[in-house]
């Protein structure tokens, strides 16, 4: 392979990652009510059970998602104009060769920038983007989105995807600093494009997150057994049922964690025993869905101005196109 057009950046180690673990399981098992963030359920096994979450049937958000970039794609070059194309939280999508493919016709493109907390991840899609693309710089940054946006590469004529609609995934005051620092490190009129889930029926968006055939359930669990594992911790992961129930004043998905009897949980790592009374509650996660004004507020907030949204025809998904002011 030639390797001459590619570079990877290690912001984010297993050293830190570990001591991000443990701050959080620490703050969020000794805080009432009990709380973990979601970030944690993506090990290899929470990593494939999120893919076979998005093809549930009930799970309608990246398909929908998917569909709406594949038929907008074009039109969000056009918008774009930009030579870099930063993606957070690449993963391994399928999500990210419809946009270079995009950019590539609108003749823009030099520059692919993927970001993600799992070097393996990143490696692999960068060997086989650099034999598909071969004439594309690469630039891999493996690291936090919410903590390394200030070691993206620089740049003049950016776009960041921020897609997935992962900004859900932020409490209204962690979405607003993310948008916050992020406009800080981009120049005016360089961009975002958000992907961001709409507000659905209740009867739509609770069995996307609480499917039949229990997939969400062991994913939503899978948390425990990564705290087992890198905490030494000994929750008995089959003692929590999984709960999503849907907020609607703040207009959010919530899973939880449900004890199924009262229980004390070792957490080897931190010295600390924790207590759970039967169905005591541990939040594991809010996916926020949002209404197109108030994507365009929260972005206006944050210093970028909406240049085009784009939504599917059921309305349950919006891409939107912004620029730093
Ligand atoms: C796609 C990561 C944003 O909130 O929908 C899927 C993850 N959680 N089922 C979402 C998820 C439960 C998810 N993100």
């Amino acid at each position: 392979m030639n390797t001459q057009h590619v570079l990877l950046d290690v912001h984010l180690t297993d050293r830190d990652a570990e001591a991000a673990l443990r701050a959080d399981a620490l703050a969020g098992l000794t805080a009432t009510p009990k709380h973990l963030p979601p970030k944690w359920f993506y090990d290899a096994r929470g990593s494939e059970l999120f893919e076979q979450i998005t093809a549930l049937p009930e799970y309608y958000p990246t398909r929908t998602e998917a569909a709406l970039l594949a038929r907008s794609v074009d039109e969000i070059a056009a918008a774009s104009g930009a030579d870099t194309l930063v993606e957070l939280g690449s993963g391994s999508s399928a999500k990210t060769r419809l946009l270079l493919d995009a950019f590539a016709r609108a003749g823009t493109l030099r520059r692919y920038v993927p970001q993600d907390v799992s070097e393996a991840a990143l490696r692999g899609a960068l060997d086989v983007l650099a034999a598909e693309y071969p004439g594309l710089l690469l630039h891999g940054v493996v690291g936090d989105f919410t903590t390394d946006l200030d070691k993206l590469p620089r740049g003049e004529r950016r776009m960041v995807a921020f897609l997935g609609g992962t900004i859900g995934n932020l409490l209204p005051t962690e979405r607003h600093a993310f948008l916050t620092q992020l406009r800080s490190v981009l120049s005016p009129g360089e961009q975002l494009l958000l992907g961001t889930g709409l507000v659905v029926d209740e009867s739509v968006v609770v069995p996307a997150y609480d499917d039949a055939a229990g997939v969400t359930a062991e994913f939503n669990r899978n948390v425990l057994h990564v705290l087992n594992r890198e905490l030494d911790a000994d929750f008995d992961v089959d003692a929590f049922a999984h709960r999503a129930l849907w907020d609607a004043d703040n207009e959010w998905i919530e899973m939880r964690l449900v004890a199924q009897r009262a229980m004390d949980v070792r957490v080897g790592e931190l010295d600390l025993d924790v207590p759970f009374a039967v169905g005591e509650e541990l939040r594991t996660e809010v996916s926020a869905k949002f209404r197109p004004l108030g994507v365009r507020s929260m972005l206006d907030a944050a210093g970028f101005d909406p240049v085009q949204m784009w939504t599917d025809p059921d309305e349950r998904f919006a891409l939107t196109l912004a620029a730093a002011r």
